[in-house]
């Protein structure tokens, strides 16, 4: 079975889709985590991400980069956001995403296109959104626990922007694939979004 997650920022998909893999014994893959190491490598080589040939040379990180911590900050989520327009990019990573979704036993994979490129043959397709305040004041609660100083208009605006960039671009936009179930998970606390999920993909299975 190969199980879809796709959804904008702060929306809840990475959360469900770690939830779906442990419930149905999937291995599971977190693709936006692979943009992120790319963004942080531009940014360690010294590079510009808005540059197709930086952007390109750092698809090729070492492999030890994906378990860096600042891979998850808002600052390498920015850069990712911007490494992820590049055709060339999304090309390099490809084959790795595909042949993880692809393997014997099924996958679940979440990013933003993985029920429209990656996996179109996905078994059940799920996208998951939440309104743009319900999602600032998660990311918001996430950085106090961390001890991080933002506040939440500074996070809400972060959030507008990355999301016009990801559904605007052109190569793999943001986008539901047409046989999705949408989620909304603006009223929902983790375990609901999680028992919504689960019976979303039991439906379809
Ligand atoms: O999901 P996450 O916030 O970690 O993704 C970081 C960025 O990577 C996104 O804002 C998006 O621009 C990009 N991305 C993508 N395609 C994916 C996963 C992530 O373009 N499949």
């Amino acid at each position: 079975m190969i199980i879809a997650v796709d959804g904008p920022t702060a929306s809840g998909k990475g959360t469900i889709a770690k939830a779906l893999a442990a419930h149905f014994g999937l291995p599971h893959l977190d693709t936006g985590l692979l943009y992120r190491a790319v963004g942080r490598q531009v940014e360690l080589s010294g590079g510009d991400p808005n540059s197709e040939d930086d952007a390109l040379a750092a698809c090729a990180f070492p492999e030890a980069l994906l378990s860096d911590p600042e891979l998850r900050s808002e600052a390498t989520g920015g850069l990712a956001s911007r490494v992820s327009v590049h055709p060339s990019v999304r090309k390099a990573l490809y084959e790795r995403q595909r042949s993880f979704a692809t393997q014997p036993g099924g996958a679940i994979l979440d990013g933003r296109d993985i029920g429209t490129m990656i996996a179109p043959d996905a078994d059940v397709k799920l996208f998951v959104l939440a309104s743009v305040e319900a999602r600032a004041q998660r990311r918001f609660n996430e950085m106090q626990q961390q001890g991080r100083k933002v506040t939440l208009d500074e996070i809400a605006t972060d959030l507008a922007q990355r999301d016009a960039r990801d559904r605007t671009r052109k190569e793999a936009p943001l986008r539901a694939a047409d046989d999705a179930v949408l989620l909304d998970t603006s009223h929902l606390g983790r375990d609901d979004a999680i028992a919504a999920a689960v019976a979303a993909v039991e439906a379809k299975a």
